[in-house]
């Protein structure tokens, strides 16, 4: 790997401010000042900064209580995005949603660096489960609650099965194991009934921290990024 690129991962800087970095000579390989931006490492190599030894980039995994009115993307040229809600520290490593809540949506929502497990966690394959708090307009008949479970036509396609809990008339969980485009209020729309308000607790495996408030975010532990790993081998 290129030094800048390493410098860049490591510290959370640029690629341009890391070039600066070490043509300014803040940047030793083994003991010695390096200010060839292009060199090449093999690996291995004792690499620092300012003095401080930087280890290798690692992967970043962030839980977030996505809130309404922002949508998941990573740029938009109209709209905030869930990228824009963190701070440029993290920003810089170039983190991206893993899968789309809608921009009425709130919930759980996981960002990562990681493509390798974002792929996995989003693979049809996988049936990774995504459970739903819904609060609905329309009331949902019980005698609907089954048709829902077996699968219903939300224009084209039907749906696989998927678990509903349901509190009262006008409020369910509901667990899908898709992700097709406005999915849950397209399934409530079908049996008759209206999502009015929707949140995500629950996504391959990792809960929603219900003490994060909307717009909040934190890292995952260890024990959370290894119950995804577990949910999606
Ligand atoms: N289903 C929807 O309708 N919207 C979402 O944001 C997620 C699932």
């Amino acid at each position: 790997m290129r030094l800048d690129k390493f410098v860049a991962g490591a510290a959370g800087l640029t690629r341009g401010e890391a070039r600066t970095r070490i043509r300014a000579g803040a940047v030793t390989v083994d003991g010695r000042a390096e200010s060839d931006t292009g060199r090449s490492l093999a690996g291995g190599e004792a690499v620092c900064l300012d003095g401080r030894p930087l280890s290798a980039p690692g992967y970043v995994y962030i839980m977030m209580n996505k809130p309404a009115g922002c949508v998941c993307a990573t740029e938009d040229k109209r709209e905030k995005t869930v990228i824009d809600l963190l701070p440029p520290e993290l920003r810089r490593l170039r983190l991206f949603p893993v899968g789309r809540l809608d921009k009425d949506a709130e919930g759980l929502l996981l960002i990562t660096n990681d493509g390798a497990l974002a792929h996995k966690a989003l693979s049809p394959k996988k049936r990774a489960g995504k459970k739903y708090f819904l609060r609905l307009s329309l009331p949902l008949p019980d005698d609907k609650i089954d048709i829902l479970e077996k699968g219903v036509d939300i224009g084209g396609y039907v749906t696989k099965p998927c678990g509903v809990e349901k509190i009262d008339d006008f409020s369910a969980y509901i667990t899908v194991t898709e992700g097709k485009f406005h999915q849950v209020k397209r399934m409530l729309a079908a049996v008759g009934s209206r999502v009015e308000y929707l949140r995500r607790v629950a996504f391959a495996g990792l809960e929603l921290d219900e003490s994060l408030k909307t717009g909040q975010y934190r890292e995952l532990c260890t024990k959370e990024i290894e119950k995804i790993l577990l949910t999606i081998q």
